[in-house]
């Protein structure tokens, strides 16, 4: 079947088209279309909401059209359309359903509703390198998010762990703004982190100590403020602290990659998970990729590995169809072609 995907639920505008099949399970994405807005939110240091949408208006009919155009087929070979409903920002969501509401009703077609965390879930769905066994444990880390979900054999998840306060992104983001290094964080500590690494081949530890939050606390949940705090605290002391920044990003970086992994392979033998999977805006972090896969390797016995390409990490509507695939099998559809008048009613 085909499947065209949205995802509009913050700063990316994006539509994809996957071919699925229902007796395998197999995916393949035809296009995977994305606007990103991100250098229009930069110079105010974070994504602004009512922008956000504004550029959502303006983009998602040309977007919907690339990615029909370059999968090369006509909307009428769809069968069904699958939406981000959240979470997210409530006036970007907003302009992502109106156009599906509208084109339902135009063409004809059901539609599946698409939770967002699901949708980065499921991009480990997308060409999987190594089967998928269950129970699994999703460490799905974006600038929203930190949950640790578990998955069995039914596909049905449960949320087993969450930040109780900023998320992985969401720290990585503020520890950017904090050090001036601007925006979104993630990618730019990464590369200074890289930079530090690169020059201290020998020796990867720093002299800045940075808290490992939670790290050893009888729970799946997760901390991010207080490494946040003392992150502050640490560069207001330091006076030479614009001369160490890329010591500064490797510890910082360090310090949330070492609590994500410690508290994924806790909860990873706490439930006998036999896959581990990684998603989120966050699991475009090479080190974090990296990290995890040893310690998986070396902590857990049969257990994969997997991880998304690159290019399904960050907000993509790839993953969202892919999520509207499976879950429909199961899932409600959403009638909007109830929407249409009934003839009886239309003038003569
Ligand atoms: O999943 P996503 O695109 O949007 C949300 O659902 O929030 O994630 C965006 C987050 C941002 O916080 C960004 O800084 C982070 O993902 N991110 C990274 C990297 N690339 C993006 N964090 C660490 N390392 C990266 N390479
Ligand atoms: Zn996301």
């Amino acid at each position: 079947m085909y499947i065209l995907g949205i995802e509009t639920s913050c700063d990316e505008t994006a539509a994809s088209i996957i071919k699925a099949d229902k007796k395998t399970g197999k995916v393949i994405v035809l296009s995977n279309i994305i606007s990103s807005q991100i250098e229009i939110h930069q110079k105010y240091g974070g994504v602004v909401p009512e922008v956000a949408a504004r550029e959502h208006v303006l983009n998602i009919l040309p977007v919907i059209d690339e990615a029909l155009s370059k999968a090369k087929i006509s909307n009428k070979k769809l069968d069904l359309i699958a939406i981000t409903k959240g979470p997210g920002l409530i006036t970007s969501l907003m302009t992502g359903m109106e156009t599906v509401r509208t084109l339902a009703f135009a063409w004809d077609k059901p539609v599946i509703e698409v939770n967002h965390i699901e949708g980065h879930i499921y991009s480990n769905f997308i060409n999987p390198e190594s089967k998928i066994n269950f129970p699994a444990i999703i460490l799905t880390v974006s600038g929203g998010h930190t949950n640790l979900v578990l998955m069995d054999k039914t596909r049905k998840i449960k949320i087993i762990g969450e930040t109780l306060d900023d998320a992985a992104g969401e720290a990585f983001d503020k520890g950017s703004k904090m050090m001036e290094l601007g925006y979104p964080g993630g990618p730019i500590i990464s590369k200074y982190a890289e930079q530090y690494q690169q020059k201290n081949v020998l020796n990867n530890v720093s002299d800045i100590k940075l808290p490992r939050p939670m790290l050893n606390s009888n729970n799946n949940n997760f901390s991010f403020s207080g490494l946040k705090t003392a992150l502050l605290y640490q560069l207001q002391k330091d006076d030479s602290w614009t001369k160490r920044i890329d010591e500064y990003c490797f510890e910082y970086q360090q310090a949330i990659i070492d609590v994500l992994i410690g508290k994924t392979i806790k909860a990873a033998q706490k439930t006998g998970a036999k896959t581990v999977m990684l998603s989120g805006g966050v699991s475009a972090n090479r080190a974090l990729r990296a990290c995890l896969k040893t310690a998986v390797n070396q902590k857990l016995t049969k257990v994969n590995f997997l991880v998304p390409a690159h290019e399904y990490t960050t907000d993509n509507a790839a993953m969202i169809a892919t999520a509207g695939f499976f879950t429909s099998l199961t899932g409600k559809l959403t009638n909007f072609t109830k929407l249409r008048v009934n003839p009886s009613l239309q003038l003569k």
